[in-house]
């Protein structure tokens, strides 16, 4: 078996793994990051696509922001569509804030390229991987490679940044998962078609949710609520274009839903889980390997990023000899994903149709949005959450002196 020493051992190159390889080697930390997938998947795989505030700004300070800022789509707001009218509301009016239109698949191309043109340890395509003596001082990774060689790395630190089905969270004793499943799921396109309007619309309709979104203004992301073991087989090209225009082209207000050609779909199941500690000895969980949110809220990503945000910083501070923040790390990580599920379950519960639901519900859900679009309180705190919550240190204590790649 070759052994290899480094600082920290990361698995998973997602958001929350690659920005903490990167932000790491921005401080000086080394470490190498296994990914039991091949580069090209990882940069190919559609999933989030809106950015907050506090995202951007991070990438933007470390020097991986200038796609982004160029190609990105800025949105000062969103539209809520209920009882067959459209509502918008204004972030930067609301609360100073916007968000950014960037597919999650770009951030990761743009991250692996930064930490790649750096000489930064990136090995795709592993397997076998298991995590060892996390209570000692010297813990160990073991994997093998894409050619069969069998391979540990010793650190420091792990970072288990594996997402939902990853292998880490299973190594925490004692863990405690939390969760609810929702009873619905969402049927997701992309397609080649011109936006329905500038920015996002979320639809509550009779016959379900559905979302319209888009990666640039020639594609456009749309989902639809659908019962929760249904299969995108299920649905023809031409019947998700009729269901997309009764649930969100029926307003007389806004342009015509145009159809397009659908490249990618698929179903995601809907559901909210938090495992805590996020750590244990030297073993740290960051992103989905640790919690889940309905996508209603766009948290995912965002939350993911975070983690990686506060843990870079927790071991950078433990290399220089104080591990205050590292010993908080699981607590502090902990509170702000706890505010983004509940902001996640609050819009998930009140955007869907529930397949138990009752006229009060519906009537519930109802005035809870024309709340919403009337009175500057709720709809204020819509867009703070919806922007971002703010992360449990600044900015300038995770990443100093802004950085140029
Ligand atoms: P992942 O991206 O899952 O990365 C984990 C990596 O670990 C993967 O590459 C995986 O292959 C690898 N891995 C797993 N097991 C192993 C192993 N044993 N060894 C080595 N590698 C391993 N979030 C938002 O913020 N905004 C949105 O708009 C949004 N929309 C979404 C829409 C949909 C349809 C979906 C499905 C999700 C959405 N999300 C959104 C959520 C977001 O995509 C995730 O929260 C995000 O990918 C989490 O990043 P991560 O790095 O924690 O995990
Ligand atoms: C997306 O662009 O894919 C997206 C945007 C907002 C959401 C969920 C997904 O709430």
């Amino acid at each position: 078996m070759k052994q290899i020493t480094t600082q920290v051992a990361i698995i998973g190159a997602g958001p929350a793994g690659l920005l903490l390889s990167h932000l790491l080697a921005q401080r000086g930390v080394e470490s190498i990051v296994i990914e039991s997938r091949s580069r090209a998947y990882c940069e190919d795989r559609v999933r989030a696509g809106l950015l907050e505030q506090g995202s951007v700004d991070l990438l933007g300070r470390i020097g991986c922001a200038d796609r982004l800022h160029r190609e990105g789509l800025v949105h000062d707001g969103t539209w809520l569509r209920f009882g067959g009218q459209s509502h918008h509301f204004n972030f930067t009016e609301l609360v100073g804030k916007h968000v950014t239109i960037y597919g999650q698949q770009e951030i990761v191309k743009d991250l692996i390229a930064a930490r790649i043109e750096r000489g930064g340890a990136i090995e795709f395509e592993v397997s076998g991987v298991s995590i060892h003596d996390i209570d000692g001082a010297h813990p160990s990774v073991r994997y093998r490679d894409s050619a069969g060689g069998e391979h540990e790395i010793r650190a420091s630190y792990i970072g288990g940044c594996d997402g939902f089905h990853g292998i880490a969270r299973g190594m925490i004793p004692g863990i405690v998962a939390t969760e609810h499943a929702y009873p619905f799921a969402w049927l997701g396109i992309l397609a080649k078609a011109p936006p329905l309007r500038e920015e996002l619309v979320y639809a509550h309709t009779d016959d379900g949710f559905a979302l319209f979104t888009m990666r640039s203004p020639s594609v456009a992301r749309h989902y639809l609520q659908v019962p929760v073991d249904e299969s995108s087989d299920d649905w023809s090209d031409a019947a998700i274009w009729a269901e997309l225009r009764r649930r969100l082209g029926d307003d007389d207000t806004g342009p015509p839903l145009v159809d397009g050609v659908i490249m990618k779909k698929e179903v995601t199941p809907m559901r909210s889980f938090v495992a805590a500690p996020m750590q244990h000895g030297r073993l740290f969980l960051a992103g989905d390997a640790a919690h889940i949110v309905p996508p209603t809220g766009a948290k995912g990503m965002n939350l993911a990023l975070g983690d990686a945000a506060l843990l870079s910083t927790a071991i950078v501070e433990a290399e220089a000899g104080d591990d205050t923040l590292l010993a908080q790390y699981s607590e502090l990580a902990l509170d702000r994903v706890w505010k983004a599920e509940r902001f996640s379950y609050w819009m998930t519960t009140l955007m869907h149709v529930q397949p138990d639901s009752t006229p009060f519900i519906v009537q519930m859900q109802l005035a809870e949005m024309r709340y919403l679009c009337a009175s500057d309180a709720p709809a204020m705190a819509f867009a703070e959450n919806y922007t971002g919550l703010p992360y449990a240190i600044p900015l300038d204590r995770i990443m100093p002196v802004p950085a140029h790649v």
